[in-house]
């Protein structure tokens, strides 16, 4: 008898850690109901996303967006004249390719840094403006599929 229910519990537990998951997740992924979304992603995704403030936004379409564009598709007004087009963040590629961390080391040190073309610049004034750097970032990260 004492080995049953031993054996019920042992059962239980695992069903009880789905579940609290399950409830976790559905309710942070009802709202983006996205067919085909992973819903893999959203439970391991846990960290709400950060707000950048209302003058990071402004910045990053005055210094940013001539070249990736206010919607981040890369099609700002500097960008046809480049031969290297600059990165589209819509995409998803980029977005499961890249780091928080690679983006900071972009933002600040440039292209030429990291490999990639020097018509990415770099803004070093950012390296004493952690608060504005983190909002680079994150706006980068909305720009990606939902
Ligand atoms: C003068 C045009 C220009 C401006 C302004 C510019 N970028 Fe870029 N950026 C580029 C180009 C071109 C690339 C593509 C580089 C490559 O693929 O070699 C790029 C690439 C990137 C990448 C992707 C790097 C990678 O590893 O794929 C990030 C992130 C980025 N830029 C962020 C920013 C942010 C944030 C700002 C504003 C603070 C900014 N860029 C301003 C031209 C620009």
């Amino acid at each position: 008898m004492r080995r049953f229910r031993l054996f019920t519990y042992a059962a239980l537990v695992p069903l009880a850690l789905v579940l609290s998951a399950c409830s976790r997740g559905c309710s942070c992924s009802c709202g983006h109901g996205g067919a085909g979304a992973g819903a893999g992603q959203e439970v391991a995704d846990a960290k709400p996303p950060r707000v950048p403030s209302e003058a990071s936004r402004n910045e990053y379409v005055a210094r940013c967006g001539k070249c990736h564009g206010a919607d981040g598709t890369g099609n700002g007004p500097s960008a046809a004249q480049y031969k290297t087009k600059p990165q589209d963040f819509t995409s998803r590629d980029f977005q499961r390719g890249i780091t928080d961390d690679e983006i900071r080391a972009m933002v600040l040190k440039g292209g030429k840094a990291s490999g990639k073309s020097g018509l990415m610049p770099a803004y070093p004034d950012l390296a004493r403006r952690r608060e504005t750097l983190e909002d680079m970032v994150a706006i980068v990260r909305d720009f990606g599929p939902k």
